[in-house]
């Protein structure tokens, strides 16, 4: 018996999920170039490893965004009017617009310090977290080849899939305790560069899911993908997932509400984040005629904190 024979048989009794309950969160995918010694050693040998075939992973595949899109879910998308911003490039709608500029801002800020990651929360339930992490990706993915993916992360009370139209599972919640694949969870449901990752069937431990080092490394294969991946949660104050899961991506954006979130919520919400990189806030729900306003839409956070 070949040592690499070995060290795979030792690897994979470790990581042989022990049978559980079902919100046990199971180990790491069999690495890329783990997988890639078994075929060479299914090739080479009369070793049949015995058990089912490791499920796919991004990094065993290495698609191009076209591949993936090959193998990720096609559902049909029906889009809810009242969540979306109307988009096409040449109006000048001023919802629309301030989408726009927000999306300028972002790749302005980039330029100084490269991310890709962007948790969108708030203080509060309600506040618009999905309606700006949606408007925000379709914004982007209207540049020519620009590819954003958009992640459900609120796993307590999902809407984006209401919004999107789209099946709600298999989603993350689904790939987080080891029921689905990567490419079963992504949907690319339209002719847009958008895809989309449902939260998947609710769990009763989601704060424990999204700190899991399973989750870290699906968001750093993730990434590696897209131009952006926005990434939608829960509010900050009454539940700690996404504090939880904001070191994880690049940067965080504090929506808030307008005439809603008071400065002291808004400046508590910023003290739970102080662990991640605050990039800034998005004002949501300001009236037409105080789009004028340098503060109206989005701020450094330092116009939070003031
Ligand atoms: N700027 C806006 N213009 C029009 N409608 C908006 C705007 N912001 C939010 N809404 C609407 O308000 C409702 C609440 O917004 P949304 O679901 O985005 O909030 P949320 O912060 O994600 O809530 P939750 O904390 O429950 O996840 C939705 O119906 C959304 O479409
Ligand atoms: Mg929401």
């Amino acid at each position: 018996m070949s040592r690499i024979f070995e060290a795979l048989q030792k690897i994979q009794s470790q990581q042989t999920p022990v049978a559980s309950g079902a919100e046990t969160i199971p180990p790491e995918p069999v690495a890329f170039w783990t997988e890639q010694r078994e075929e060479e050693l299914r090739a080479t040998s009369s070793f049949a490893p015995s058990g089912p075939p490791p499920r796919p992973s991004l990094t065993s595949f290495a698609p191009g965004l076209n591949a993936l899109r090959q193998r990720c879910a096609k559902p049909a998308w029906k889009l809810h009017k009242d969540s979306l911003v109307l988009f096409n490039e040449q109006s000048f709608d001023q919802c629309a617009e301030q989408f726009r500029i927000l999306r300028a801002r972002l790749y302005r800020l980039r330029e100084k310090k490269p991310f890709r990651t962007l948790l969108v929360t708030s203080a509060q339930a309600g506040e618009g977290k999905s309606f700006v992490s949606l408007n925000l990706a379709r914004a982007i993915v209207h540049q020519h080849e620009r590819h954003a993916l958009l992640i459900d992360a609120d796993l307590r009370a999902p809407k984006l899939h209401v919004s999107l139209g789209a099946p709600s599972s298999p989603g993350l919640s689904d790939y987080l305790r080891g029921d689905a694949d990567e490419f079963s969870i992504i949907q690319s449901g339209t002719g847009e560069n958008l895809f989309f990752i449902p939260a998947g069937r609710p769990v009763s431990n989601p704060t424990e899911l999204l700190g899991s080092t399973r989750t870290k490394s699906l968001f750093e294969r993730l990434n590696t993908l897209f131009d952006w991946v926005i990434v939608d949660t829960s509010p900050v104050l009454p539940v700690s997932d996404a504090a939880v899961l904001a070191p994880t991506c690049d940067g965080v954006i504090l929506v808030v509400g307008a005439g809603r979130t008071s400065s002291d919520l808004a400046r508590t919400a910023c003290q739970e984040l102080r662990e991640s990189r605050l990039l800034g806030v998005v004002l949501n729900g300001v009236e037409d005629d105080a789009l004028g306003s340098p503060y109206a839409y989005y701020g450094r956070s330092e116009h939070v904190r003031g």
